[in-house]
């Protein structure tokens, strides 16, 4: 599935075809981006019958030591079942102050743009991926990975996932949908 543009406007059908395929492949896990909790909310209408593990921003991506999900959101998610962790960027982490400080080219900044080429969802649902089984939120069994770009999701991809000491290890095994010009 190919959308026309990228965005939030993606969102429902987004995880409608991770449902789908999710179930085809007797998927348990599915690993979502959401900053402010609206496509976690959205999951748990759309995707019953998984385990959710929401990724949200690292707290100091705004504002130091603030998160953009409000701590009330978090705490609802997680008393409605969600797995909600919150972590140092798997693709950006440390590198980002060097670049911010010496500007020039990181390595994981330039895997991360390398990634961007499919577009901003894929990189989002590589790196979440990375920071959800790091964080021992998944089993390591295949999982769906769903990220978007700057809110809402908008690609949905089948992961073989990997702990970040193992990053080319990962696979992505099925791109189910993306935005096609963005
Ligand atoms: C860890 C993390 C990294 C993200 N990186 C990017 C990014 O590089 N580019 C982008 O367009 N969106 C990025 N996002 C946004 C997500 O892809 C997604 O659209 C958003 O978190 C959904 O939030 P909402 O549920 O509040 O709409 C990132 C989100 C998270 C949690």
């Amino acid at each position: 599935m190919l959308f026309d543009k990228p965005g939030k406007a993606c969102t429902e059908k987004t995880l409608e075809i991770a449902k789908e395929r999710g179930k085809e492949l007797g998927i348990e896990e599915i690993v979502l981006a959401s900053s402010h909790g609206d496509t976690a909310y959205k999951a748990l209408e759309i995707l019953n019958g998984f385990r959710l593990i929401v990724v949200s921003y690292h707290y100091g991506f705004e504002e130091p030591f603030k998160n953009i999900m409000p701590e009330e959101i978090k705490r609802d998610l997680q008393e409605k079942g969600i797995n909600v962790v919150t972590s140092t960027h798997a693709l950006s982490g440390v590198e980002r102050s060097i670049a911010k400080k010496f500007s020039g080219v990181s390595p994981v900044l330039l895997i991360a743009e390398t990634l961007r080429l499919f577009g901003q969802g894929t990189k989002v649902a590589v790196e979440i991926s990375i920071m959800a089984a790091d964080a021992g939120a998944i089993s390591g069994k295949d999982i769906i990975a769903i990220g978007g770009t700057a809110r809402g999701a908008d690609t949905a991809i089948v992961i073989k996932p990997v702990n970040q000491s193992d990053f080319f290890d990962l696979r992505i095994r099925e791109i189910l949908c993306k935005p096609r010009n963005f």
